[in-house]
Formats: structure tokens, sequence, C-alpha cells
């Protein structure tokens, strides 16, 4: 599959986009995930992105474009990606959308995932993440724990929570989303290429999607 999913902060992307992957060996690329990987690297790109990201606002588009052309040539992008977190303004979605005419991508379709403000800000305060750079499995202590001593239950490293997820990140990333990122539902619904999903379990989005492969 060659899909975009589109969400708020929290709305369930990476938790979606992992679940889809185990389908068809399509690969999950998320720029958040190559982004903190690169802050805790200490690589120029992370440390150009990371104070944009503590703030909960947007990295400038250049390098956002400049990792994604690199990445999507890579041979494992050939059985199918799933996007996550990329496009997230207008400007790299026109630009993505030269990048797969160049490179002879056909996207399937765009998802998107709505759920509402005040579920989205219970998820984000509730959310913990595997530490393990190769791992990052996405937990919720609500929904989907951890083990008990706060370990992630595929790799045994300890769970943690993001650096942006403090409360005055989080209001900001909504603000920045409103803003910025929203605007690309209507850009892909006049591409011809919007599906609208209700984000109330991940399972159930996971079999709608496979369906709408299908069809
Ligand atoms: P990024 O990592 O993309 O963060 P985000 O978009 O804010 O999204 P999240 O990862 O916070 O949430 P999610 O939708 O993946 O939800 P999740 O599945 O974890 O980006 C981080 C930063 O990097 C940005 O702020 C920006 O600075 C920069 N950046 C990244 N890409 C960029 C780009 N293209 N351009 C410019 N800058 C960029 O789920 C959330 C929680 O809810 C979890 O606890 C999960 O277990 C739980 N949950 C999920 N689904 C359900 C469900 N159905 N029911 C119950 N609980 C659920």
């Amino acid at each position: 599959m060659k899909i975009i999913i589109l969400g708020a902060p929290g709305a369930g992307k990476g938790t979606v986009a992992k679940l889809l992957c185990g389908l068809d060996g399509s690969i999950q690329i998320s720029t958040g995930d190559i982004l903190r990987a690169a802050v805790r690297a200490g690589t120029e790109l992370g440390k150009k992105a990371k104070g944009f990201m503590d703030r909960g606002d947007l990295v400038p588009d250049t390098l956002i474009m400049d990792i994604m052309e690199a990445r999507l040539q890579e041979p494992d992008c050939e059985k199918g990606f799933i996007l996550d977190g990329f496009p997230r303004t207008i400007n790299q979605a026109e630009e993505l959308k030269d990048l797969c005419k160049k490179l002879n991508i056909k996207l399937d379709f765009v998802v998107n995932l709505e759920v509402p403000r005040d579920v989205i800000l219970d998820r984000l305060t509730t959310r913990r993440t595997c530490s393990n750079p190769e791992c990052q499995e996405i937990y919720n202590i609500k929904s989907n724990p951890p083990t008990a001593d706060g370990k992630c239950k595929k790799c045994g490293s300890a769970v943690i929570q993001r650096d942006d997820e403090t409360e005055e990140a989080i209001v900001y990333r909504l603000e920045t989303y409103n803003e910025k990122t929203a605007p690309l539902i209507g850009f892909y619904e006049n591409e011809g290429l919007l599906k609208k999903f209700a984000s109330i379990s991940s399972k159930e989005t996971v079999e709608e999607i496979k369906k709408s492969l299908k069809s």
C-alpha cells in the first residue's frame, strides 16, 4: 500500500501505521520518529530541529523535504509505505505531489483520522513511548499500558514520555495543526484522494482501511 495518514497530534497516526505495517510488508515512515532519532544522535538535522519540536512548532519545510526526497527513494519503499506525520503543510503536500510524479509513485489514498479535541488531549497526556529507537512501541496508561514496572512489552526497554508532551507544547501543537495542517484535508479532497475515518478503535480503523484498499 502507498498511503498517507493525516490527523491531529494524538489522533492515532502512529498506532494505526504500526498496525498497517504488519499487513503486507509496507513500512511506516514517521517524520516525527526520524527527527527524534536525529535529536538523540545529535546530528546537524537534530540540532536544527530540536528547538522547533520542543516548542510544538513545525520544523521548516526545506529540512523535511530533503529528508523525504531521500527516504522515498530507498529500496525498502518499493513494497509500499505509510506516511505518518508527512505532509504537514500545503507546501509539503505540493512538493510531495511533484516528487511522486518524478519518482513515478501512485498513492492509493489519504486517510484522515477524525478525533474530538477532548479525546486528543486525554490521549496525549496519557501516552507513553518505548525508549528503544529500534522499537518505539506506543502505549497508553489507560487504554494500552506497558508492564506494571513501566517496561515495553515487546523489547523490555523503559517506556517514557516524549519531550514535547508538556501541556504547553501539546496546546501549541494543536494550534499549529489547526492553522497549518488541517487545510490538507481540503487539499486532498480536491485531489480526490481523501477518506475519512472516525478514530474510535485503532483496530476498527485498520479493518476499514483494509476494505478500502481492496475496493
Ligand atoms: P509527530 O511525531 O508526527 O507528532 P504528532 O503529529 O504530534 O503526532 P503524535 O505522534 O503526537 O500522535 P499520533 O497521531 O501518532 O498518535 P499516537 O498513535 O501516538 O511530530 C512531532 C514533531 O516533529 C512535530 O511537532 C514537529 O515539530 C515535527 N515534525 C514531524 N513531522 C513534521 C513535518 N512533516 N513537518 C514539519 N515538522 C514535523 O496515539 C496517541 C495516544 O493515543 C497513544 O497513547 C495511543 O496509545 C493512544 N491511542 C491511539 N489510538 C487510540 C484509540 N483508537 N483508542 C484509544 N487510545 C488510542
